[in-house]
């Protein structure tokens, strides 16, 4: 069994040092194997264009990452924090997958981009992928909110070997609530997500995150769920090894049972 948690919070849009003081002191606080926090939660999410987003962004090999890259070493734990990443002039809505052996770390770009995000960042190309851990024994797989809407993501990622999605988010709508049970149960996988709280107001609109982070099990059912409006950290246990037979009767296998030749 390994202990994973999400937290909620409101990160500041532009104060990117009291984000990460934050971060820090979140990550300070639990002993938990895996910590997951929202998109964007080092910058603020409103971004009105590149330029924005590029001067608050930073690189996958900063310091910002390398001292989270530390701790999770000293700590062994797994940490996953979506942040504004620069590279080659380009700036993507990225997740660092902290590992504790720093050869597995590794950084996912959103790959579908919500609303004026297309204004502000690069589409993802990392596409979808998963991480091992022999430690923890677990495969993670990182999708980024909006890619919720495309069952390609979570599917892709189950089928990589993924036991666990985590999905870093800033989510602005309930909608969401409906698929999530649907994407760990179709894909038999831990699905958590750490959605953020609060408003930013940019260039005259509003945005007002909705909270109500939550952690499913393989089944589709909710394991725990964090309120509207409130900071909020939750912690369930999982075992990932549950979620490697796909079977679920006698006959039926959910990805020996696929017909791809029958699908666009
Ligand atoms: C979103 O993709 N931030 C809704």
């Amino acid at each position: 069994m390994i202990t994973l948690s999400t937290v909620q919070f409101a990160p500041i849009f532009g104060d990117k040092d009291a984000n990460i003081l934050k971060i820090h002191e979140v990550i300070d606080s639990l002993h938990s194997n895996i910590i997951i926090f929202p998109e964007l939660c080092t910058t603020g999410y409103f971004f009105l264009n590149n330029d924005e987003a590029l001067a608050a962004s930073d690189q996958f090999d900063s310091d910002v990452i390398g001292a989270l890259q530390r701790k999770s070493t000293q700590r062994h734990q797994i940490y996953v924090i979506g942040f504004a990443e620069s590279d080659e002039g380009k700036v993507y809505n990225s997740a660092a997958l902290i590992m504790p052996n720093p050869a597995l770390t590794s950084v996912y770009r959103k790959t579908h981009l919500f609303y004026k995000e297309r204004f502000c960042f690069s589409e993802g190309n990392t596409g979808f992928f998963v991480v091992k851990s022999d430690e923890f024994d677990i495969s993670i797989g990182v999708m980024i909110c909006y890619d919720w809407r495309f069952p390609e993501s979570s599917r892709t990622l189950a089928l990589k070997g993924a036991d666990l999605i985590v999905c870093p988010s800033n989510l602005v709508t309930d909608v969401w609530h409906i698929a999530m049970p649907a994407r760990a149960l179709e894909n038999k996988v831990y699905l958590a997500v750490a959605n953020r709280i609060g408003t930013e107001n940019r260039g005259g609109e509003e945005l007002q995150f909705k909270g109500e982070s939550g952690i499913w099990g393989y089944n589709g059912k909710i394991m725990a769920k964090s309120g509207v409006d409130e900071e909020s950290i939750l912690t369930v246990e999982i075992d990932p090894a549950l979620t490697r037979n796909k079977k679920f009767n006698e006959f039926n296998d959910i990805f020996a049972d696929r017909r791809p030749d029958k699908y666009l």
